[in-house]
């Protein structure tokens, strides 16, 4: 929704505004070229950038001390107006200063001095990205903790794991939700690594050629909390990389949702997980019904959220150097995309904390479809049986057994196979003991404690490596937001040096 909207006769009549005078007076075009009503969203990060360049002016001399304290009187007057008192135009940052103006006077109109609204809305999409992304991290931090507490509190409940979603072997609760807690870590760290890049100061690029005027770059990406400048005047207005990165990000984390999300439905169908109410909903005519609502609409915003990033790189596809106003409409698919999937990724975490495991429906179905066999296949390797061999005589065994064989049935199959193949008996090669845990499909997780197996113990190393991890990030986010609230600090610090 780049367009702003649909003008009325009235407002034709008055649009008339300092900056784009009758350039932009009315016409055809108007509501389409106008991205007045999608700026909202920038409107806190335009007059904070205001503010910051505002100082560095006068700061720089180019404009006086008493100058400068009326446009920052003018922006106080703006904001606490807000946005919607802004004239109508063709941007907020043409409506700020064209209210400026009419608030103070035509000292007003200084504020745009050593700069371009190519520099400036790409500084206050990196202000307010940056915020989104912190927030788009935050709620992967929520997810990882939801994940890592149930998988704490079920280390030990068997449950069957799945490939092709065929029965393959038994696994844990523990270590089926440790498995998505690592790829969210590496989407939180995908996200801090956007923030990092995203930044970086445009301001003072002007329009893509820098400026004749003394200014002072570093000073306003300090004021403004970035960590430095985007070196290159041209690159400063044209880069949008930094909203790729971010959407890919996001669209990678949605994609993590989506496989977690289908596996929670599947597990819902079978019994194994029951969804609280909250994040349920019923038929409108099965009244027996709770369906996973929740988890199927965060499952679909992959759609939305790659739909987005596909949106974004056309949109830059081929755009030469320097600003173009195609720029305009790429913006909204990167505030679309972190708004749907940081919401899916909130609504996903409150599902998992809130959700249950049926130990007994996990532990009915652990074993079946022979899903033993592999640590069968295992323990006669182990027994000194060539793998190969192993596997010939499992598999003849599970040739001969019905799908909800109990261990004794496949245990005597097994010893019939183990003739066939071997020779001889399977209990030459291994004990009644080893082949009955092998057969179990506690004992079969206990014995896959390999690095990152399910095996209880490896489950909880894994975890607190994980909790580690989650608790660095957490670090990593905290410190980002304190030095953001620390230069809005030093900001209005330096504001208030002039009024
Ligand atoms: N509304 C524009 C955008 O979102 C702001 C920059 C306009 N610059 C220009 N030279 N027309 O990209």
């Amino acid at each position: 929704m780049t367009d702003g909207e649909e003008p009325t006769a009235g407002d034709a009549a008055d649009a008339e505004t300092v900056v784009r005078r009758d350039r932009f007076a009315g016409g055809p075009a108007r509501g389409f070229m106008s991205s007045l009503a999608a700026d909202e969203r920038i409107f806190a990060a335009d007059l904070a950038v205001d503010r910051a360049h505002t100082v560095m002016l006068a700061e720089q001399d180019i404009v006086a001390a008493d100058e400068a304290a009326e446009i920052l009187s003018g922006l106080d007057a703006v904001e606490a107006a807000g946005h919607g008192a802004l004239p109508d135009g063709e941007d907020v940052h043409e409506a700020i200063e064209s209210a400026v103006v009419a608030e103070v006077g035509a000292v007003g109109g200084k504020m745009h001095t050593a700069r371009s609204r190519n520099d400036e809305v790409a500084t206050c999409i990196r202000h307010r990205y940056r915020a989104d992304l912190l927030d788009a991290a935050e709620a992967t931090l929520a997810l990882r903790e939801a994940l890592l507490e149930a998988a704490a509190e079920h280390t030990d409940t068997v449950m069957p794991g799945f490939t092709h979603r065929q029965y393959a072997q038994p696994v844990t609760v523990g270590h089926f939700l440790s498995s998505y807690a690592g790829a969210v870590e590496r989407d939180t760290a995908r996200l801090l690594a956007a923030f990092d890049r995203t930044n970086e100061s445009p301001l003072g690029g002007a329009a893509f050629a820098g400026t004749t005027f003394d200014i002072d770059r570093e000073r306003t990406a300090e004021l403004l909390g970035f960590d430095g400048v985007v070196e290159n005047a041209t690159d400063a207005g044209s880069a949008r990389d930094f909203l790729v990165e971010g959407t890919a990000a996001l669209a990678t984390l949605t994609a993590t949702l989506s496989g977690l999300s289908a596996d929670l439905i599947e597990h819902a169908k079978d019994g194994y997980f029951v969804p609280s109410d909250d994040y349920a909903s019923t038929s409108s005519i099965m009244p027996q019904k709770v369906n996973p609502d929740t988890l199927e609409l965060a499952r679909a915003v992959t759609g939305d959220v790659s739909g987005d990033l596909a949106g974004l790189l056309t949109t830059l596809k081929g755009l030469p150097r320097a600003y173009n106003r195609d720029l305009q409409r790429a913006t909204p698919h990167a505030w679309d995309a972190v708004d749907d999937a940081t919401e899916a990724t909130t609504v996903v975490a409150g599902a998992v904390a809130t959700g249950e495991w049926d130990a007994e429906a996990c532990a009915a179905d652990a074993g079946a479809g022979f899903s033993t066999a592999t640590g069968v296949a295992d323990a006669l390797a182990s027994a000194g049986i060539p793998f190969r061999t192993a596997h010939e005589v499992v598999a003849e065994a599970a040739a001969s057994a019905p799908d909800d064989a109990d261990p004794e049935t496949l245990a005597a199959n097994l010893d019939t196979a183990a003739q066939e193949v071997l020779g001889e008996s399977l209990y030459e090669r291994v004990s009644r003991e080893d082949l009955s845990t092998a057969l179990d499909p506690v004992g079969s997780v206990a014995a896959r404690a390999s690095h990152g197996g399910p095996a209880p113990d490896a489950v909880a190393d894994s975890l607190a490596r994980m909790t580690e991890t989650h608790d660095d990030h957490e670090a990593a986010l905290a410190a980002r937001h304190d030095a953001l609230a620390a230069a809005e600090t030093d900001l209005t610090d330096a504001v208030n040096a002039y009024t």
